[in-house]
């Protein structure tokens, strides 16, 4: 393959490097190589399996600053959550590694006593894997390392922002001596092309895609064609609720955590802030004070806590968001602007209420909006106003109100004063648009295996 695409630096402007463009035929010739890698893959123990991927999870966590400077070139992200972004990658390699050795099956209680019934679960088969560019290496591993675990051949196609990741992950994999058509790497700057062959081939088995719900839904009906497994994880808009008995500087560090994190480019960002109105003037001060202080600049530099947004369409709809806010009667406490190049200053918004944007669609930026509430009913129903349920927070002391309220919200991840509940071991995941399936844990090895059920009759 001969063309390359151009990878831009969005802090600076400068090329980062070029990436392999490839074509419908490069696609097709890399799904042959998964169909034929399949069997021998799926043959191996679930212990040779799983001595790859450790030896995999060495090389990747080797190599973290060279990957995090990656990176933080290629979409921005700040240097510091890069290096814990790469071992966060580490860490799904590390817990599918030994999960492999537990995709048990079942002696089902027979009905007939000349019969023994199994249930087993086998890999599905040759994986398609698209991943987005928020998180160039964990949402890689996040789908490889089960699916590898499983014993699934995968060939993934990573976004066009950030292309450079993926294909150092590959190529540590090959280090780490798995075989290079078991884990295959397709980057092009034209992902409709290539993601053609894949859906039209009956023999690639499963769809697993991150990225926004409105792509989802294209590939959701394009799997449909050749009737593939799908796992998807969509957009979100999660709500994060603060209520009267909240620890309020507790959970004003937690909204810093999640709503700053990536500059506000993460799906389980929180989106929307209520707060209850007999605490919403502390809330705000204390809030206004934290999103002042945040150090805007050079992602590479130590010190940076807000890069640039990846790209001028990501810049444009944050811009959007804040000025209809802002139009529709919203105030900004701090911030509110764009900034120099594909920055945007950290924003903190009061008086936003029902109807304006920010509370309907998912920002994907560095911006705070504030709504009051004045009761649990009311906020919860405001929560689940959304056609989204991927992430909801919410804060309180009341253990009861904690059980009843995360009941009640319609998402796949609660996180009761944890604005960071993502870990590799935990299902991530959501519900209606934002999404099909989980991933983490047992539940993403689960992603990757088919049950058989085999039913024995044993001679007289
Ligand atoms: C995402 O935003 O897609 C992933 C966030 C996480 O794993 O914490």
């Amino acid at each position: 393959m001969s063309r390359t695409f151009n990878v831009i630096n969005p802090a600076t402007g400068a090329r980062v490097g070029a990436a392999p463009d490839a074509s419908a035929d490069d696609a097709r010739a890399a799904i042959e190589r998964s169909v034929a890698a399949f069997p021998l893959w799926k043959a191996k123990t679930a212990f040779e399996r799983g001595d790859l991927l450790r030896r995999w999870r060495d090389r990747i966590l080797q190599n973290e600053d060279a990957l995090a400077r990656l990176m933080t070139a290629e979409m921005g992200k700040p240097i510091t959550e890069s290096r814990g972004e790469v071992k966060y990658a580490a860490g799904f390699v590390d817990w599918y590694a030994e999960e492999g050795k537990r995709a048990y099956g079942d002696l089902i209680p027979t009905h007939a006593a000349g019969k023994r019934l199994l249930a087993t679960r086998q890999p599905v088969g040759p994986v398609y894997a698209v991943t987005p560019w928020n998180f160039p290496s964990a949402m890689v591993t996040r789908k490889v390392a089960p699916a590898l675990a499983a014993g699934c051949s995968v060939v993934l196609k990573p976004a066009e922002q950030s292309p450079l990741t993926a294909i150092r992950l590959a190529e540590l994999w090959v280090e780490a001596g798995g075989p290079a058509e078991v884990f295959q790497v397709v980057t092009t700057s034209d992902p409709v092309a290539v993601s053609e062959p894949f859906f039209a081939d009956a023999r690639v088995r499963k769809l697993t895609f991150t990225g926004s719900t409105e792509v989802g839904k294209l590939l959701y009906a394009q799997a449909a064609r050749t009737v593939k497994r799908v796992s998807l994880e969509l957009g979100g808009h999660a709500p994060f609720l603060i209520f009267e008995d909240a620890d309020i500087a507790h959970a004003v560090t937690q909204v810093m955590a999640t709503k700053f994190r990536n500059a506000g480019q993460t799906c389980v960002c929180a989106n929307r802030i209520y707060v209850h109105a007999s605490i919403r003037e502390a809330v705000v001060v204390q809030l206004a004070e934290a999103v002042r202080a945040l150090r805007v600049g050079d992602p590479l530099d130590e010190a940076t806590q807000i890069g640039p947004l990846v790209d001028r369409a990501g810049l444009d709809k944050v811009t959007a968001h804040v000025a209809d806010a802002i139009a529709k009667g919203a105030r900004a406490v701090v911030g509110g602007q764009a900034g120099q190049g594909l920055y945007f200053e950290p924003t903190l918004l009061v008086d936003v209420a029902a109807g304006m944007r920010i509370l309907e669609e998912e920002t994907f930026g560095p911006v705070a909006p504030i709504v009051s509430f004045t009761s649990e009913a009311e906020v919860i129903a405001a929560a689940n106003d959304t056609p989204y349920g991927l992430a909801a927070y919410l804060w309180t002391r009341d253990l009861g109100r904690a059980f009843r309220v995360s009941e009640a919200l319609d998402y796949g991840i609660v996180g009761v004063n944890d604005g960071l509940p993502a870990t590799p071991h935990a299902p991530f995941g959501g519900v209606k648009a934002s999404g099909v399936g989980r991933e983490g844990g047992r539940w993403g090895l689960d992603e990757y295996l088919d049950v058989k059920y085999v039913s024995i009759a044993l001679p007289a």
